[in-house]
């Protein structure tokens, strides 16, 4: 099973759990958002059984093998940097980052 955690629960981040959900192997374990409202409605939404307090929850969790990055452009970045540091696989919305120099 490959656990995921969404980070970033407003419209884009319902549609990737809604996508999820729908593949074999797959387990949406954890979501975060900035607004915590936002991600207990999603995780309830979607039967999703942890509500982290901090992305970086997620990023220490050693259960969780995969996050998507469903948050605003300008953050995409900095949180992918951390997570990709911390040896999780990233799916991160677009764009990868704001600059050519962040991306690399
Ligand atoms: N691939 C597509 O077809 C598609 C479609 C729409 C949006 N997008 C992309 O998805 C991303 C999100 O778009 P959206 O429409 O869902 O926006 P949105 O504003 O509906 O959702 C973004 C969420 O991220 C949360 N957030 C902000 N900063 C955060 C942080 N530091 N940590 C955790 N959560 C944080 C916000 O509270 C909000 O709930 C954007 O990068 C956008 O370009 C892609």
């Amino acid at each position: 099973m490959i656990n995921v955690g969404v980070i970033g629960t407003g419209y884009i981040g319902g549609v990737h759990i809604d996508a999820l959900k729908r593949i074999g192997g797959v387990n949406v374990s954890a979501v975060n958002d900035a607004n915590p409202d936002f991600a207990a409605e999603t995780a309830a939404r979607f039967n999703v059984p942890v509500v982290a307090k901090e992305y970086r929850d997620i990023l220490n969790d050693p259960s969780i093998d995969v996050i998507h990055n469903c948050t605003p452009n300008k953050v995409h970045c900095s949180i992918t940097k951390e997570a990709l540091e911390k040896g999780k696989q990233v799916m991160s919305e677009k764009p990868l980052a704001m600059t050519l120099a962040e991306a690399e």
